[in-house]
């Protein structure tokens, strides 16, 4: 089974698309079969990461209708293994999709036949980008060192959290003190660890389902554009914060040093890991690769012993 990992965070510029484009590529180089997807719908520029022009063939082709398989609309890059879905000829509209649109790309993006399929999020909190970015239990948050920066995060990751708990309590019938607590949650009047108080008060009987949904989510987090004059230990006080105040695993997996030869490799079309394979940049992305996938491996084992208990 593929392992589905969107990349996302509420910041706009913060480094999602080339941490997206690093990871694939050396996943890639590590014989993993991966294909990128580009989902940031609308202001997609993923193949420039990559090092590809923007492709003929691509997602618009599944959206047209022109094919029905999203697997025929990746294209191969300069890196053996690496695939690309591009969706820079989508119209305009793209931006806005429907929900039955939407659904259906979830649903193709969860039959890719890949070792890894990466997805390319737009910044921001909108639907579109939180359904997706929920495709899987397991998420991926790039942020850098600014405040704003984790400020942000912090608010998708909670944003995240309510989106699950809307859609859970579509599912199953909830108290409606409790459905308000939700969008109380939502307009800020009320913290997520109260949103769970309020399930043990008001359907005690549903905490077990509520946990259980909420313990499954992997978040992996990512501090790039770090420089030297930044608090190394940024991403773990994140991590340890996160894990305090919401009821999933968060792991930190490391920090991305800032270099201007990132800046230089987007002008030149190239990919930075390809181009300038022995920066720190690189190196660090290199150690980042192997960190998610032990932690992918360790998730997948937990999840198989969890499923072999239940049987
Ligand atoms: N490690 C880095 N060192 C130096 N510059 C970087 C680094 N990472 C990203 N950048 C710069 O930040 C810019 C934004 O990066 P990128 O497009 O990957 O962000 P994004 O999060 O995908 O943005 P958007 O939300 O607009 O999709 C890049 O054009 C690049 O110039
Ligand atoms: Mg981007």
């Amino acid at each position: 089974m593929s392992q589905i990992l969107p990349i996302g965070g509420g910041k706009g510029g913060a480094g999602k698309s080339f941490v997206t484009a690093g990871l694939g590529a050396l996943l890639a180089k590590q014989r993993k079969r991966v294909v990128l997807v580009d989902l940031d719908l609308g202001a997609s520029n993923l193949h420039t990461m990559v090092g590809v022009k923007p492709p003929d063939n691509g997602l618009h082709r599944f959206m047209e209708k022109s094919v029905s398989d999203l697997e025929l609309t990746a294209v191969p890059t300069l890196i053996p293994n690496l695939f690309l879905i591009s969706s820079a000829q989508c119209s305009m509209e793209i931006a806005n999709l429907y929900y039955q649109q939407k659904m259906r790309i979830i649903k193709a993006l969860q039959t890719l036949p890949y070792d890894y399929v990466l997805l390319d999020l737009g910044a921001g909190t909108s639907f579109n980008t939180l359904d997706i970015f929920l495709t899987s239990h397991f998420g991926i948050m790039v942020f850098t060192p600014e405040p704003t920066s984790v400020e942000n995060t912090i608010r998708f990751i909670r944003t995240v959290y309510l989106r699950k708990l809307k859609l859970l309590m579509k599912k199953h019938s909830f108290h409606s003190a409790v459905k308000d607590s939700v969008d109380q949650a939502h307009r800020g009047q009320l913290n997520t660890p109260d949103v769970i108080d309020r399930v043990l008060r008001y359907d005690p009987e549903k905490e077990a389902l509520l946990r259980g949904t909420l313990a499954r989510f992997q978040f992996s987090m990512i501090l790039n554009q770090f420089r030297k004059i930044n608090d190394a230990a940024l991403g773990e006080k994140l991590q340890i914060v996160c894990n305090r105040h919401f009821y999933s695993d968060f792991e930190f997996l490391g920090n991305i040093g800032y270099d201007d030869r990132v800046h230089d490799s987007i002008n030149l079309k190239k990919l930075f890991v390809h181009k300038y394979p022995y920066t720190e940049t690189a190196t660090d992305l290199k150690g980042i690769t192997q960190q998610l996938v032990s932690v992918c491996r360790t998730k997948r084992q937990l999840q198989a012993a969890n499923h072999e208990k239940l049987q």
